[in-house]
């Protein structure tokens, strides 16, 4: 195993926080050796409104969820498998997804020298291979709606530490700037990211649209959707921070699809 693609030091939650000057995001930070999945754990803080901004991260977990009921592996102490709760002020989840998938991109862009990119709606691409994920999920806990913006990067793994049907879709931030990567610096530079566009998106989603379009691969391209079942193709023309996805369909007319009920059909 190279040093590159070796596990580091366990993360440590005060060296997370350490020099972080973000408002809301990551004013608590908590670490787990393991857990079943950080999204469930997040929850679990949903009840006392100080942990708004909550975010918690783990070395492993045993149950990892992807979207569409997908399980998210990962080799302990290889990526960043973080969970961020947000408990105070309505955000739709729509806005919520674009958000966090443009802090996303610019954590791993940032110093890195790598060029990351959005594929609608949780798929972060490196040269078209995904080297990151998030699921975001919405609970009710304490009578309010609960988000909690589950993110999955792949930092140390090599190629092979990938399962052999993932290895031509995978990637990792040490495979693609080919240069050491610091988990930790990762981490800050993620919290720090989601701080500023999840205020960016309460005060101006148009702003968040106008970063995710500058990112986005699939704008303009031609794609097919599953919707509830039924399958639309169409141009992508547009997202809409609140309505999701924008296709100009095949069939005639203009059709949003949202994040919740929709999946890129495969060779779309
Ligand atoms: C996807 O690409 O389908 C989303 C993957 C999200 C994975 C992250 S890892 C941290 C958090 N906990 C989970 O169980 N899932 C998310």
């Amino acid at each position: 195993m190279s040093p590159a693609t070796s596990p580091q030091a366990p993360l440590d939650p005060d060296r997370i926080a350490a020099g972080l000057s973000t408002r809301r995001i990551g004013r608590k930070v908590v670490v787990f050796a393991e857990t079943a999945s950080t999204n469930d754990l997040a929850v679990r803080y949903a009840t006392d409104p100080a942990n708004d901004g909550l975010a918690v991260f783990a070395e492993y977990q045993t149950a990892g969820r992807g979207r569409a009921g997908a399980a998210w592996h990962s080799h302990p102490g290889k990526s960043l498998l973080c969970s961020v709760l947000l408990l105070a002020g309505p955000c739709p989840a729509e806005l919520l997804s674009l958000a966090a998938a443009v802090a996303v991109v610019e954590a791993i862009n940032d110093d890195l020298h790598i060029r990351a990119r959005i594929k609608w709606p949780n798929d972060i691409l490196v040269n078209g291979r995904k080297a990151a994920g998030i699921l975001l999920e919405t609970r009710r806990a304490a009578r309010q709606a609960a988000h909690i913006i589950g993110i999955g990067i792949n930092c140390l793994q090599s190629t092979e530490d990938f399962l052999p049907e993932l290895r031509a879709s995978a990637t990792s931030l040490v495979i693609e700037a080919a240069a050491a990567c610091d988990r930790t610096a990762v981490a800050r530079r993620l919290l720090t990211s989601l701080d500023r566009w999840i205020e960016t998106a309460a005060a101006s989603p148009a702003l968040v649209a106008e970063a995710w379009r500058q990112y986005a691969t699939q704008l303009h391209q031609r794609l097919t959707v599953i919707y509830d079942g039924r399958r639309f193709s169409g141009h992508c023309i547009d997202v809409d921070p609140e309505k999701g996805l924008v296709l100009r369909l095949d069939s005639g007319g203009i059709r949003m699809f949202d994040a919740a009920h929709t999946s890129i059909a495969k060779n779309s």
